[in-house]
């Protein structure tokens, strides 16, 4: 598959106008990058054109303001001056790029927000057009937004002289192809988070493809009511009920899902709170679950002991807390700690990551949010395709 793209470690970039599209949509606070992971992931790309002479021009989004002006606290600014912190040398920021901008050889220039631009979203042609205008090469590096089909995503691949993937977006699509298309067995889900309907497709597609499909968070729990176990108050989706039952019938394939039986419960989330550990059995009316159980941890744990891969996507519990931190940091210990190839990827899953210091320890921490979704429910990414098509 990927070697149905051209590549842009392959091509002669010395002196070319090189425009590469990046995910630098780093969360900020106050003017400050609070992680500036998906920052270090682009580097070793940026810095492999710049040390080739290339002329480099990075684009990127940043949240998602309203289109059509240009608003500050969605600037890349601050993204900017992180850049040049981390390569170690300037990276001019330019706010009004679209009419052309001039880099020297071997230099760097970050463009202000395309989702500022009118027309980025619905991959208008005019856009991506005068996107495309920019450069000789363009590289599409950002796997994370590679499930949006857009102007600076798409459409520019599209129309500029050369299409190419850059070497971050082959890492991400070696790394997941890996555990997807010829996994070691036993090939493990760690699936968790507070919604089934925003995870319905991801889990009907990996229940068809892992034998164990380990779940954890609102999507336990509406799993546990739709074996008639009474939740109490917890969050549950009553909408994804029928569609719980099926997936626990076999309906989307033969995964096993074991399910809690036990789990942490309390009245509320304040920061005096306290957990009480009840078997899910016990549970009344009243209970509100925020965690797994130890005794479930412990089972979960022994299926991520005898994986050969892992997928992990979504906390089990609310692991912000301290009182409900317990279960995510034993999936997080026990992944870390086994021989399986683990692959971890999304948002949450990646400040628990952090959080529990066990980065170094999993095989594979992916950029990609939705992307990292997509892909392992098996969806063509569409910036993907067009590099096909290009090639
Ligand atoms: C992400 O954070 O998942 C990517 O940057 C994509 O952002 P989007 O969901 O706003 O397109």
């Amino acid at each position: 598959m990927l070697s149905a793209v051209k590549r842009m470690t392959e091509l002669e970039l010395s002196g070319k106008r090189v425009v590469i599209r990046e995910d630098l949509n780093a969360p900020i606070k106050d003017g400050q990058i609070t992680s500036d992971k998906r920052l270090r992931a682009a580097l070793r790309t940026i810095q492999f054109a710049v040390e080739r002479d290339a002329r480099v021009i990075l684009l990127s989004h940043l949240g998602r303001p309203a289109e059509g002006a240009s608003d500050r606290a969605f600037s890349l600014e601050p993204v900017a001056d992180r850049l040049s912190q981390l390569l170690t040398s300037p990276v001019m920021f330019v706010k009004d790029w679209l009419g052309g901008i001039e880099v020297e050889p071997g230099s760097v220039a970050l463009c202000e927000n395309v989702r500022f631009e009118t027309g980025e979203k619905a991959n208008d042609e005019v856009l991506a057009r005068r996107m495309a205008a920019l450069c000789e090469i363009f590289v599409m590096d950002a796997f994370a937004t590679a499930h949006r089909s857009q102007a600076s995503t798409c459409g520019i691949a599209r129309y500029a002289p050369v299409a190419c993937a850059g070497p971050l977006l082959i890492r991400e699509l070696d790394a997941l192809s890996k555990v997807l298309e010829n996994p070691a067995r036993p090939l493990v889900a760690v699936i968790g988070g507070a919604k089934v309907s925003s995870k319905l497709s991801v889990l009907s597609a990996l229940a068809g493809k892992v034998d164990q499909l380990i779940v954890g968070g609102g999507i336990a729990n509406t799993l546990l009511a739709a074996t008639g176990i009474d939740v109490g108050r917890s969050l549950i989706e009553p909408g994804r009920l029928d569609y719980c039952k099926s997936l626990l019938a076999g309906k989307f394939g033969a995964a096993s899902i074991p399910l809690p039986t036990d789990v942490v419960v309390a009245n509320g989330l304040e920061r005096d709170t306290h957990g009480t550990i009840k078997l899910t059995r016990d549970l009344t009316n009243d209970d509100m679950i925020f965690d797994i159980g130890p005794e479930t941890a412990a089972g979960y744990c022994d299926y991520i002991d005898r994986a050969g891969t892992i997928l992990w996507n979504g906390p089990m519990g609310v692991f912000e807390h301290p009182e409900f931190v317990h279960g995510t940091r034993r999936m997080a210990e026990a992944i870390a700690a086994g021989k399986a190839f683990s692959v971890a990827g999304g948002g949450d899953t990646l400040a628990a990551v952090e959080q529990f210091g066990v980065g170094e320890a999993i095989s594979y921490i992916s950029t990609g949010g939705g992307a990292f979704l997509d892909f392992i429910e098996g969806k063509e990414l569409p910036a993907v395709a067009v590099l096909k098509e290009r090639a």
